[in-house]
């Protein structure tokens, strides 16, 4: 695994080293319940949203990047229809008909990797049963897409087993993306947009991921911060954070009255420049502050990709504080915890600072200059113990790469 060709010295790379000694671990857990070996080990990653947030359900811009935390999946083909599903970190387990997964069935964790199979099979793909063991490394209810990091790893896994061939190109990956998606809004029913599973599946490492969720095209946008001195730090808020819960949905249907009453398909079709004109033209003020937020959030996702690539990072960061200012007052999907991290490590040195994700909690990011990390998490930390809020989990990250397999 991983030794030097020639025995000899030569190092291995760190990062490669643990991808294998993850897998090595999930694929011990899988004989230890199997009596045999895994098929094979496969991965997919969390992600961060640099900016664009909700805007992926108005067909609108987003910029995501994937991160090195990664949720893998042990897997073996059965020649029967049925599905068992393990988790190293949760207590229940699945062993279900393939044709019991339906809409809202099953409950729980096992939605996200029952649905995968069950949305393939919608999209005329020949896929059968399978015992699926998790190790899902992607921190849980963080804002980091751990849920869409489980469904492409087991969308990865379903196409190398039944040999669909979507991993290779884009255009597959594409479709793996919109199945996943497709298991998460119908048999998980939590009303997403599908930005997480293109991340998790389209990401490359030291880019970000320019997404156009009109019509699903991509472009790579050099994110390589490091480079430049500066490290994106995120900030686990550790507050709650719920995507199944009223408050995302209710965002998405103000956003799709806001289009409606405006006469456009949604609110990609307003540009930035005639937002004075269309805003009076929606009558209460909750309405006008939604499509604010999304028809500027659009245009400053468009900013971001023009100031990084002039490695302009200083309009970068204002950028990031204006998204925040707009999640804040016109989405309003901030909470007191995530608005004290991203405004305290502005105070200590962060070039800018935003939430990231559906909001209501999760995580927030910041551009830092790499000799500030250490006093930006330190501020953060003893910011967070002063408000009786609980312990933050701060961390680095650098655009990783996307689902594969690992082993
Ligand atoms: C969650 C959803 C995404 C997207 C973001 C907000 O992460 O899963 O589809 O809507 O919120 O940008």
């Amino acid at each position: 695994m991983n030794e030097s060709p020639t025995g000899a010295d030569a190092a291995v790379d760190p990062e490669t080293a643990a991808a294998a000694q993850a897998a090595a671990l999930v694929a011990a857990r899988f004989r230890e319940l199997h009596g045999a070996d895994p098929e094979g080990v496969w991965s997919a990653p969390g992600r961060v949203n640099l900016i664009g947030e909700h805007t992926d359900y108005n067909a609108g811009l987003c910029l995501p990047i994937a991160i090195p935390q990664r949720t893998l999946v042990a897997a073996r083909r059965r020649t029967d229809r049925r599905l068992t599903l393990a988790s190293l970190q949760e207590p229940r387990g699945y062993d279900l008909g393939l044709d019991d997964v339906a809409a809202g069935a099953p409950q729980g964790w096992g939605a996200y990797a029952a649905g995968v199979p069950w949305a393939l099979a919608r999209r005329r793909h020949d896929v059968g049963g399978l015992d699926l063991v998790v190790d899902g490394r992607v921190p849980l209810g963080a804002g980091l897409s751990s849920s869409a990091a489980l469904e492409c790893a087991v969308a990865v896994a379903c196409s190398d087993l039944f040999t669909l061939g979507l991993v290779e190109h884009d255009t597959g990956r594409a479709e793996l993306a919109s199945a996943c998606r497709d298991a998460e809004n119908v048999v998980a029913q939590a009303p997403t947009g599908g930005m997480d599973q293109s991340a998790a599946l389209r990401c490359t490492p030291a880019h970000a991921l320019l997404l156009d969720c009109r019509d699903g095209s991509t472009q790579q946008v050099p994110f390589d911060l490091p480079a430049h001195g500066l490290v994106l730090l995120v900030m686990d808020t550790r507050a709650r954070h719920a995507l199944v819960d009223g408050q995302y949905a209710a965002r998405r249907q103000s956003c799709e009255r806001a289009a409606h009453d405006l006469g456009v398909r949604s609110l990609r079709e307003v540009p930035a420049d005639s937002l004075d004109r269309a805003l009076p033209r929606l009558d209460d003020d909750v309405t006008r502050r939604r499509a604010r937020h999304v028809v500027t959030e659009i245009q400053r996702v468009r900013d971001t990709v023009t100031a990084l690539r002039a490695d302009d990072f200083a309009a970068v960061g204002v950028l990031f504080d204006e998204s925040h200012a707009s999640m804040r007052d016109d989405f309003e999907i901030s909470c007191a915890e995530l608005d004290l991290a991203v405004e305290t490590a502005r105070r200590h040195g962060a070039l800018g600072s935003r939430m990231t994700g559906g909001g209501f909690g999760g995580s927030a990011i910041a551009v830092v200059p790499a000799d500030r990390l250490a006093v930006v998490t330190e501020a953060v930390t003893e910011a967070f113990a002063h408000a009786d809020f609980r312990a933050p989990q701060c961390f680095p990250v650098q655009a990783a790469g996307p689902a594969r397999r690992d082993g």
